[in-house]
């Protein structure tokens, strides 16, 4: 399986701290956040790593970490010109990903899990992971009905459908580049990637893990000093690089 770190964006949300950088390099705690992302990937056992980013930082993340020699893994750059949505993440990764299953993630979130065995079972199709949030508007979220089957899945619903929020974490089949290219930009001008779920939920292809430890998308200036206290508190002892 292949890997992908999706660290583009403005992040204008965490102006002035993301003028001149980018957020993903910003520290939290004793690393900067990508090193977060990037644990939870070579501790899967990921070894071919796609890095993209925006045109005016790829230079950092290249100064920063490298071939990945010294991590015992191989790092890929690709720019993404604009920030056109996730989904496009994939179009850029096309041939990277030359048709084998891929796990992305997104280089602001910050997993406690492991995720060794999801990728170990996945058979194909597309896996999504939740969490139970107090704040759920701030994210995709999943909606499950009595029987824990999804029933639906929408990206930030102006009115409340359910409490668990879709992780930035997806691991999908190599079909999913011809899927993103399918895909039209949303309102808010975005490839979503939602619309990849709905695809493949639509085909009952989707399954949903929930997330057991903590989980944190260091997106606002409040989640990133949570990001901190976790990252001192509770996963040092876990991190590899
Ligand atoms: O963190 C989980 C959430 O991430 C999910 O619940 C949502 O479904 C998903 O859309 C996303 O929501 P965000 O509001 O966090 O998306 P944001 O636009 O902030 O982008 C997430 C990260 O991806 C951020 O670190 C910047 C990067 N990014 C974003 C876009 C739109 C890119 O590198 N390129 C892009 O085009």
């Amino acid at each position: 399986m292949r890997g992908i770190i999706l660290s583009g964006g403005l992040a204008t949300r965490l102006r002035p701290c993301t003028k001149v950088t980018s957020k993903q390099l910003l520290p939290v705690y004793n690393r900067p956040m990508i090193y977060y992302p990037l644990n939870t990937l070579i501790k899967a056992g990921i070894k071919e790593i796609l890095i993209i980013a925006s045109p005016e930082r790829a230079g950092d993340y290249l100064n920063l970490l490298g071939s990945g020699k010294e991590f015992g893994v191989k790092f890929t750059y690709e720019i993404q010109d604009k920030p056109g949505g996730l989904s496009q993440a994939y179009i850029i990764g096309e041939n990277f990903i030359d048709k084998e299953d891929v796990i992305m993630i997104l280089g602001d979130n910050i997993f406690e899990d492991d995720f060794a065995n999801a990728i170990k079972n996945f058979k194909g199709g597309c896996r999504v992971f939740a969490k139970k949030v107090p704040d759920p508007e701030r994210f995709g979220v999943v909606k499950f009905d009595e029987n824990k089957k999804v029933v639906q899945i929408v990206e930030k619903p102006k009115e409340w459908i359910s409490d668990f929020a879709l992780t930035g974490l997806y691991i999908t089949d190599g079909r999913v580049v011809e899927i993103a290219k399918s895909l039209k930009p949303s309102g808010r001008g975005e490839l979503e990637i939602t619309d990849i779920h709905n695809w493949y939920l639509q085909r009952n292809e989707l399954d949903v893990e929930i997330v057991d430890g903590e989980w944190i998308d260091a997106g606002t200036f409040d989640s990133l000093l949570r990001a901190q206290i976790l990252a001192k508190e509770k996963l040092q002892d876990k991190l590899i690089i």
